[in-house]
């Protein structure tokens, strides 16, 4: 299919198992007609161990390139052509596309974490450590891009130890490895707290957070889950006056660079965006 100036329709996807709930189609739907593009995105489930097949047959279906989500991103790292350093850092893709039949990966949520507090909280880049709750894969992303904007500590509090000792060895001296009992301590050095973990999510509230009382006044408290929107960690936060940046704009953000790839426009991240997807999850009757 041709559109006006000869532009190619083009195909992009995101593939995960399950995906039916994922809000990525939404989001880069409402670019694509906004921007009057030539394409599509679309959501495909691809069960674990159909990765491989899944791309052996992505150019032929005309696909350009696309998003990988849980539980593939570890996966679909081992297997591309080519990947750069931030997603060697993190140990995982979240972002691919073809370049003379080489499947080439980033990773776009270190940079859609930063950009993201850039937009809601400038201030937090006069800050200089930062606590961050979990050690899995959107702890890394999260620690990597908070280290290449020039924080000098990242203290990673979480339940297993051992997964945050990793961190610490993947990421170097400027990283500390803690479990929950150490948060008390800690708390009054934090210029920014992140969750990373999946406490607060709907279906996992029964996990109790500890006290924010011991943070100071200019902490910036960021959850990365925004299902729900407004986590038990944001509400604690707000009640105590610090500023809250929400999980929903780094999804936002994290968007942007896989669309320039695969469509060649760098779109904007607006609240035009986020009130479209808000509404979407609002529909999908997950932002409770
Ligand atoms: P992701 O890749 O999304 O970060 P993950 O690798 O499964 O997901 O990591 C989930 C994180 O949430 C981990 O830090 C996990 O702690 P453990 O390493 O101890 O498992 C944390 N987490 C999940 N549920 C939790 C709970 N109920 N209490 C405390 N931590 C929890």
């Amino acid at each position: 299919m041709m559109m006006e100036g000869g532009d190619r329709f083009k195909k992009a996807f995101v593939i995960g198992w399950p995906i039916s709930h994922s809000l990525s189609p939404i989001l880069h739907g409402y670019w694509l007609s906004k921007m009057n593009l030539s394409g599509i995105y679309e959501a495909v489930p691809v069960a674990p161990g159909e990765i491989s097949n899944f791309f052996n047959s992505a150019i032929e279906k005309g696909y350009v390139g696309g998003n990988v989500t849980i539980p593939h991103k570890e996966g679909v790292f081992a297997i591309v052509d080519e990947k750069d350093e931030v997603s060697k850092a993190i140990g995982a893709v979240n972002t691919v596309w073809f370049e003379d039949n080489r499947l080439m990966a980033t990773n776009t949520d270190a940079t859609g974490f930063i950009s993201n507090l850039d937009d809601c909280a400038p201030k937090w880049r006069s800050g200089t450590t930062a606590l961050i709750l979990g050690a899995g894969g959107a702890s890394r992303a999260v620690i990597c891009g908070i280290l290449a904007a020039g924080y000098q500590t990242a203290h990673i509090i979480n339940r297993t130890e051992e997964r945050a000792k990793e961190l610490v060895d993947r990421f170097g001296e400027k990283c500390f490895a803690h479990t929950w009992d150490a948060f008390e301590l800690l708390a009054p050095d934090a210029d920014l707290l992140v969750n990373t973990t999946s406490i607060g999510m709907t279906g996992n509230a029964e996990t109790s957070l500890p006290s924010l009382d011991k943070l100071p006044k200019h902490c910036i408290v960021s959850d990365i889950v925004y299902t729900p929107l407004k986590t038990k960690l944001l509400t604690e936060a707000w009640k105590r006056d610090l500023q809250t940046v929400d999980g929903i704009g780094m999804l936002l953000h994290q968007a942007a660079p896989g669309f320039e790839k695969w469509f060649g426009v760098l779109p904007k991240v607006d609240k035009g965006l986020r009130e479209h997807v808000l509404a979407a999850m609002e529909q999908k009757g997950n932002s409770k």
